[in-house]
């Protein structure tokens, strides 16, 4: 059935690129009439515009920490320039995109459980309506990694909070009951110890591999986002983004790189 076939798919900000092929992939994809859900991060343009701007930047665990400007600065790149030039590109290739983030249709709603990370979403509630009234009209959802304040405390000056990209595709994932999470990211797949790729690890090896700190920096945030979606999606993926095709060689079962099953 339809709704069993929706793939999403988590495009790391590092594999963006000008000979990057996902964007000529994704559409492509919709043209197959694969129904296709895109996440964003854009973390090295975000750490960019905050340097020129002159705002500090800081990371704990993998997680960007986020004052109110640290904030702005996330949205207007995150979901005005980055998430504007995928869609163009897409549009630009044949394919139909509608650009959002978190916050539009209330697709994602957020609670910031971990002050130390500021304006960060950890727990996500996630309602998908506005991407099924999408797909089910042949538009591909490209969403930007920002959602909504569930706690208007007042304290905040502004109603947003910053999520990680990883966090955000699984929350959407198994809110869609997609059948495949498909992480894109600038390494082959997860390392073990002695740096080589793993092709197939469970949900308690994923935890193992956190606990151990075999898996460090983002990919943290990669097998915690696993772990969230594997309630709900059968299958998750790490692939090497930089790599021509990926996205298609993976949607046509020839993709290298780590699963993450159940
Ligand atoms: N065990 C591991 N195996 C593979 N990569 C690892 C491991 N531990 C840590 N990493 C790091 O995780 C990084 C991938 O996560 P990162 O957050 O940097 O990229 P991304 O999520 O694709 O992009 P973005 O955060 O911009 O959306 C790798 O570049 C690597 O340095
Ligand atoms: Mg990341």
């Amino acid at each position: 059935m339809f709704k069993s076939k929706i793939i999403v798919v988590k495009i790391g900000g590092s594999t963006l690129g000008q000979h990057d092929t996902t964007i000529e992939d994704l559409v492509t994809l919709q043209q197959k009439r694969v129904p296709v859900v895109v996440v964003h991060g854009g973390g090295n343009a975000v750490t960019d515009w905050l340097t020129r701007l002159n705002i500090p930047t800081r990371f704990v665990q993998g997680l960007r920490v986020t004052d109110s400007d640290t904030l702005r600065v996330v949205t207007a790149v995150l979901a005005g320039l980055i998430n504007k030039e995928l869609v163009s590109e897409i549009g630009k290739r044949g394919g139909k995109a509608v650009g959002i983030s978190g916050v539009d249709g209330l697709v994602v709603t957020g609670k910031n459980k971990n002050r130390e990370l500021g304006l960060t979403a950890e727990e996500l509630t996630c309602n998908p309506r506005l991407l099924r009234v999408l797909l089910n009209n042949g538009y591909m959802p490209v969403i930007a990694s920002i959602c909504l304040n569930e706690e208007l405390t007042g304290r905040e000056e502004i109603n947003l909070l910053n999520v990680n990209g990883d966090t955000i595709a699984a929350q959407i994932a198994a809110s869609l009951k997609a059948s495949k999470l498909i992480f894109l990211t600038d390494v082959p797949g997860i390392y073990d110890n002695s740096k080589q790729v793993i092709s197939r690890i469970d949900t308690g090896t994923a935890r193992t591999m956190i606990e151990s700190g075999t898996a460090a920096g983002g990919m943290i945030a990669k097998l915690e986002a696993s772990l969230i979606a594997s309630q709900k999606v059968a299958l998750t993926r790490i692939i090497d983004g930089r790599v021509d095709h990926a996205l298609l060689d993976e949607i046509e079962g020839k993709g290298k790189g780590t699963t993450i099953v159940n």
